[in-house]
This record gives C-alpha cells, sequence and structure tokens, in this order.
C-alpha cells in the first residue's frame, strides 16, 4: 500500500487558555491540505464538532480522488472518462480493489476465481421465500447479503491478504445472482444461477433478464449501457456507504457484514436511492398531465418543498463528471433501442428547460449521475425499485477496496465522540411515584 501524506513544514497553531499548541499541516498527492488533530484531545482536552462530516477527513486512502469544485473524479489516477469509455468492469474492480489495472493473467486468473465462487447455498433461498413479494429488494440484498456470513464463517476470520482474497471473490461471486435473486422474487420468476461461460456483464444481464421461455442473447446495446453505469458507480470516495462500511469494517466484523451495512446506508432517497425517485416524479409529472413548466416553477418557489430530483449535488459544484458521459450514452442507449417512452420524453423536456433556466444556472444546479442512471436502467427495462441495486452492484468493487485498505493499513475502530447536552445529574424517582 502507498498510503503516505506530506507533512508540510508548516503547523497550524490553536491558542486555548494562553497556551499554544501546534498541529501538523498534511498535503495529499493531488495537493488537498489538512490539519492533522490525532493529538489535539490529548494535548488539548478539546475536540471538534462536525455534523455530517463536512470538514473532516476520516482516513487517508489511496484509491479514488475527486475536485468537486473542477468536476474531476479519478480511480487511482486514472480519469474516469478514460476508464468508461476503455475499460471493462472488471478491470476497473481489479484496479480499485488491488490497485493496479491488471494484466491479461491476472485478469483471467480473477474471472476463473470468481467463476469458482459463483454459486450460492440453496438454503440461502429459504431465507429469500420467507419475504413478502412486495419487499423492496435493497432490503432482501442486505439481508442475503448478511445471510452469505453464515453460510461462509471462514470468509469472518481475516488474518492474511489470502484470507482476504477469498473472501473478495467469494462475494464478487455471489452478489450478482443475490441480486438478481432480488429481483426475480418481485417478478415471480424462477431463481436461476450464474453461466460462468459469459464475460461478467453478460452473466449480469443473463442473471436479470432471462426468461424460463427463452435462450438468452446477449445483447451488446445492454451490455455496453450496463458496462458504463457500472464503473461509473464503482467508488466515489468517502460517501455515506463506503463510510458506513469502513466503519462496521472497522471493528473486524466480516466483508459480508460490512457491505451488507453499506446497502442498507445506500438505499436512503439522499444517497443511492435518488435514481428511484428520479423516475418516481417523472410519473407523478406525467400523471399530473406532463406540464413540466408547472414543474419547473415548484421547484424554483420556496415555499414549495418540490425539488426537481436528479439535480444538484452536495460536492459537485460544477458538473457531475458522471452525469456528462452518462448523458451521451443515455441518448445513445435510447436511440439505439429504439424507445419511445413518455416519460423519458418528460426528462428530456425537464433538462433542457433546467439547463436554460437562470435560477438553476445561477445555482449551479447540474443533471446529476442519477439522473441519467434512471432513465438508462429504465430504457433498459429494469425495474423502479431495482435501481438502487444495480447502484449497489456497481458500488460493490468500491467498498470492496475501501474495506481493504482500511484492514491493510491497521485502521484503528471508528468511535467519534460528541458533545453531550442531555439533563445532568438528575435524582431518580422510582416508578409508583412518576
Ligand atoms: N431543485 C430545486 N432547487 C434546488 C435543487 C433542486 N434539485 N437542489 C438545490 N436547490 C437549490 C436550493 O433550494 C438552494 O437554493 P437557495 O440558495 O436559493 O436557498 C440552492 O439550490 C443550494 O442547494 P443546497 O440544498 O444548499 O445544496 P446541497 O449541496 O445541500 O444539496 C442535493 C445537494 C441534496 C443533492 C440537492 O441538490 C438535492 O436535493 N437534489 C435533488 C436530490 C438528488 O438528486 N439527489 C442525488 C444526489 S447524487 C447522488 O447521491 C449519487
Amino acid at each position: 500500500m502507498h498510503s503516505h501524506f506530506i507533512c508540510m513544514d508548516k503547523t497550524i497553531k490553536i491558542t486555548y487558555n494562553d497556551k499554544s499548541f501546534d498541529f501538523d499541516l498534511l498535503k495529499g498527492s493531488e495537493n488537498e491540505l489538512g490539519i492533522n488533530i490525532k493529538d489535539l484531545r490529548s494535548k488539548t482536552g478539546l475536540i471538534t464538532l462536525d455534523p455530517g462530516y463536512k470538514n473532516s477527513g476520516s482516513c487517508i486512502s489511496d484509491i479514488t480522488f475527486l475536485d468537486g469544485e473542477k468536476g474531476i473524479l479519478k480511480y487511482r489516477g486514472y480519469s474516469i472518462e478514460d476508464l468508461a469509455n476503455k475499460a471493462d468492469f472488471l478491470e476497473v474492480a481489479y484496479l480499485l480493489i488491488f490497485g493496479e489495472l491488471p494484466s491479461k493473467i491476472q485478469l483471467e486468473k480473477l474471472k476463473n476465481n470468481i467463476n469458482e465462487e459463483s454459486i450460492v447455498d440453496e438454503d440461502l433461498k429459504v431465507i429469500l421465500k420467507s419475504f413478502p413479494k412486495s419487499a423492496h429488494p435493497m432490503g432482501v440484498l442486505a439481508s442475503l447479503t448478511s445471510a452469505l456470513t453464515a453460510f461462509n464463517p471462514s470468509a469472518v476470520d481475516i488474518n492474511s491478504e489470502e484470507n482476504m482474497f477469498e473472501a473478495i471473490v467469494m462475494l464478487l461471486g455471489k452478489f450478482p445472482i443475490l441480486t438478481s435473486w432480488a429481483q426475480r422474487k418481485v417478478k415471480g420468476l424462477p431463481l436461476i444461477y450464474s453461466d460462468i461461460s459469459l464475460p461478467y456483464i453478460d452473466n449480469i444481464s443473463q442473471l436479470m433478464f432471462k426468461r424460463p421461455n427463452q435462450k438468452y442473447e446477449p445483447n451488446p446495446v445492454v451490455t455496453n449501457a450496463l458496462n458504463k453505469l457500472l464503473i461509473l458507480h464503482a467508488d466515489h470516495e468517502q460517501n455515506c456507504s463506503t463510510s458506513t462500511v469502513r466503519i462496521v469494517g472497522s471493528s473486524h466484523a466480516g466483508l459480508f457484514a460490512s457491505v451488507s451495512a453499506g446497502i442498507s446506508a445506500l438505499w436512503g432517497r439522499l444517497h443511492g436511492g435518488a435514481n428511484q425517485a428520479v423516475i418516481e416524479m417523472l410519473e407523478s409529472i406525467r400523471s399530473d398531465g406532463g406540464d413540466t413548466k408547472k414543474f419547473m416553477k415548484k421547484a424554483k418557489d420556496k415555499n414549495d418543498p418540490f425539488r426537481l430530483m436528479g439535480f444538484g449535488h452536495r460536492v459537485y459544484k460544477n458538473f457531475d463528471p458522471r452525469a456528462k458521459i452518462l448523458k451521451v450514452s443515455a441518448d445513445e442507449v435510447l436511440k439505439e433501442l429504439g424507445v419511445t417512452d413518455p416519460v423519458l420524453e418528460i426528462a428530456k423536456e425537464l433538462e433542457t428547460e433546467a439547463l436554460n433556466d437562470k435560477y438553476f444556472i445561477d445555482r449551479k444546479l447540474y443533471p446529476n449521475v442519477d439522473f441519467y442512471s434512471g432513465i438508462i436502467y429504465r430504457a433498459l427495462g429494469i425495474p423502479t425499485e431495482m435501481f438502487t441495486v444495480m447502484f449497489a452492484l456497481g458500488r460493490l468493487p468500491g467498498w470492496i477496496a475501501q474495506w481493504r485498505e482500511m484492514r491493510l493499513n491497521n485502521e484503528p475502530i471508528g468511535r467519534p465522540r460528541q458533545i453531550y447536552t442531555g439533563p445532568t445529574d438528575r435524582v431518580f424517582t422510582p416508578l409508583d411515584l412518576r
């Protein structure tokens, strides 16, 4: 692992109670600066308060760099544009997890190892069966991923890089099966297994789309679109779900339990759930008569809680580089598949109106990755409630890479502090006197 930073010869001074304390200024490889407050409490007795961690780094990391002001995203130093247009998802997964692009032999070995693990215990079906059909597939996926621990207890105690590798390929092999089962359950389709003769992405497509009464033929338009979508979602540094994976893993819970927690974090509408919210918004505009101007007005009205879902981003204040790539891809996919869908027409109208509207221009509100990913998933025939599951499928290598880095760096258990504001020193009153 590289995981180093440059300690600048400058320090930051904090003065408190007439005493001055020095803290190191650190610089990362892309020149990001930070104050190392590791010894703040032991030196000063103080802690920092930063809800939402808007200003706090939780780790040093070699995996992903993003610059929200300039709209830059890179995995291990490679631009997202290059990777999305030239690489294969499994190559990117290898790059994220192990730090380098694989040679042909390394990639083939990974694929063979994944193929070996592309099977799940039949008893997992019993768990799946006990869920109601109406269960959200993200909840189902989190449960099945967590259950993998019970079926593969050897993957919990990670004491060597070899143990780690075994747990990683197990998850890369089994996860696509679980995601497809979550969808097949909703649709009432038979639960099927991986076809190891297919490339990783085509296998994912057959797991999702294969019908019991038809031979599955991979469609290159679907393969390319899925490859791009999964690469673009593969990592995004210390976001909510990734931080969850790292913090759960920091207690030395196993990889599957840590990723299961990440899936739960991703489910929320403020995070991965936004792609589902986009299509639901477009559908409600359509059922209201399709007047996009009316909804643009609502989005700009400060007395109306309505927001244009799929627009704006916490980190990207210029443009979301992933959205830029997917906009081109969305146009191609719609054209190549010959999809005409009134909801997608509404999406295009909203996009044009927002991009030319002063309110959106002034606030730097551009369509984000979830705006276009929702549109493409819908055109591919993926049910709306599965969109966030697709996000999870893409994010898996990122979660794994971040978990692996955290373990290899021997990071301490994650345990934030707090400023307590509750009552102090109350006298207990027995129940019959209350
Ligand atoms: N529609 C209308 N107005 C908006 C929108 C929107 N989607 N997003 C932001 N604004 C306005 C705000 O009202 C605010 O206006 P003001 O300055 O006049 O008060 C201004 O733009 C700045 O917005 P903030 O809420 O301060 O921006 P923040 O960074 O906190 O929020 C967020 C970012 C949550 C993504 C927001 O833009 C939003 O709610 N977007 C819709 C939901 C969405 O698409 N989420 C997916 C994000 S991508 C992802 O998670 C992978």
